[in-house]
């Protein structure tokens, strides 16, 4: 099987510290890829258990033809440390992922920072703390910056990079080279409420559950017309870029019904009046949120054309998953 990516030189040793849902899975990405990872949880038992637990997922990814039996091995020679501190020591790279309380990521980040040689890059898998906050629990904060994963690490290849106010920006850009050349997609996003990813998701949730909630839908039709309209375009597009190709007319015209029938929250946004009355509407008129010329226009239809028709393609490929129902 074809190594899907293969890390070579920075980090040579990671601690990874909270062996969970995030950090068994952060672990068999890096040590799959070719790093030599020591991990750790809160106890030398569970720090055990997770060893075991992370050789089983492997396992699994390794038999249902996911991974190489290379990478199998690799996860194998995962090493164990007994503590934050012993697993920091001597480590060029910490990823912490304790559970998201404050108390705990202040004892944590503080044990590994004071084991940790000055160099080393400490980064945070937080959801939602505020990185300036955590870096206040790290000797050197120069070094310390949030990197945040979302579930499940070994597949999702979005990765945000949120560096504090006093992050070096050679530590930034050698973590951005470093996860691309582990095959994630970095964006480097500032240090705000859930940062960007979750903002969008749980204004998301919240509206679908608002749909459910006024009686429009029900939460199965609701994930069918999620992951079915809009969503089918998001692997390739983001609202940006999808706004333009619609055209902003066209979404001045909805935000002006949304507005009406819900109220002031649906407003038609200043940046998108200014650019309606600017006549800039998007792809159609050369410029909206990007600007196009013919050219890449044409080429951009195009390409979302073919890449819609290979989506649909694999998704017919793909059994369904018709797991849970509505309560
Ligand atoms: N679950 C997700 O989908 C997700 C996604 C992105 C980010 N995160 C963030 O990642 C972090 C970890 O989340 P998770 O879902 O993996 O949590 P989890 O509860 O599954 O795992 C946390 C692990 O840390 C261990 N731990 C507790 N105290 C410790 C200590 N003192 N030293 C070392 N390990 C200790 C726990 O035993 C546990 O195994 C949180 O900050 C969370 O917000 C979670």
């Amino acid at each position: 099987m074809e190594e899907r990516s293969v890390h070579e030189g920075w980090p040579g040793v990671a601690a990874v510290v909270g062996a969970g849902t995030m950090g068994l899975g952060v672990a068999e990405c890096f040590a799959a890829a070719g790093m030599r990872v020591r991990l750790v949880d809160a106890t030398p038992e569970l720090t055990r258990r997770a060893k075991e637990r992370v050789v089983e997922r492997a396992r699994g990814h390794a038999d249902a033809g996911l991974i190489s039996r290379e990478a199998l091995e690799r996860v194998e020679g995962i090493e164990t440390a007994d503590g934050p501190a012993e697993a920091s020591a001597g480590a060029e790279f910490v990823f912490e992922a304790a559970p998201e309380d404050l108390g705990l990521k202040e004892e944590v980040l503080g044990a590994c920072s004071a084991a940790a040689d000055r160099e080393t890059v400490i980064v945070s898998n937080t959801s939602s703390l505020p990185i300036n906050t955590l870096a206040t629990f790290v000797e050197r904060r120069e070094r310390f910056l949030g990197m945040h994963w979302f579930n499940p690490p070994e597949w999702t290849p979005g990765v945000e990079v949120i560096p504090a106010e006093g992050t070096d920006t050679e530590v930034v850009e050698r973590v951005v080279g470093f996860l691309r050349g582990i095959g994630k997609r970095p964006a480097v996003v500032g240090d705000g409420p859930g940062f960007v990813a979750n903002r969008i998701q749980n204004a998301l949730f919240l509206e679908a559950l608002r749909c459910v909630e006024d009686g429009l839908a029900s939460p199965q039709e609701v994930d069918e017309v999620v992951r079915s309209c809009f969503g089918f375009r998001l692997p390739f597009f983001g609202p940006f870029q999808i706004a333009d190709m619609a055209g902003l007319d066209v979404y001045q015209s909805v935000f002006e019904t949304l507005e009406e029938g819900l109220g002031e929250r649906f407003s038609p946004p200043d940046a998108v009046r200014e650019r309606v009355e600017e006549g800039r509407t998007g792809t159609k008129s050369g410029a909206g949120f990007l600007t196009y010329s013919d050219e890449e226009r044409d080429r951009l239809l195009i390409e979302r054309d073919r890449r819609y028709a290979a989506l649909n393609e694999l998704l017919e490929s793909l059994p369904p998953v018709d797991v849970g129902e509505d309560t």
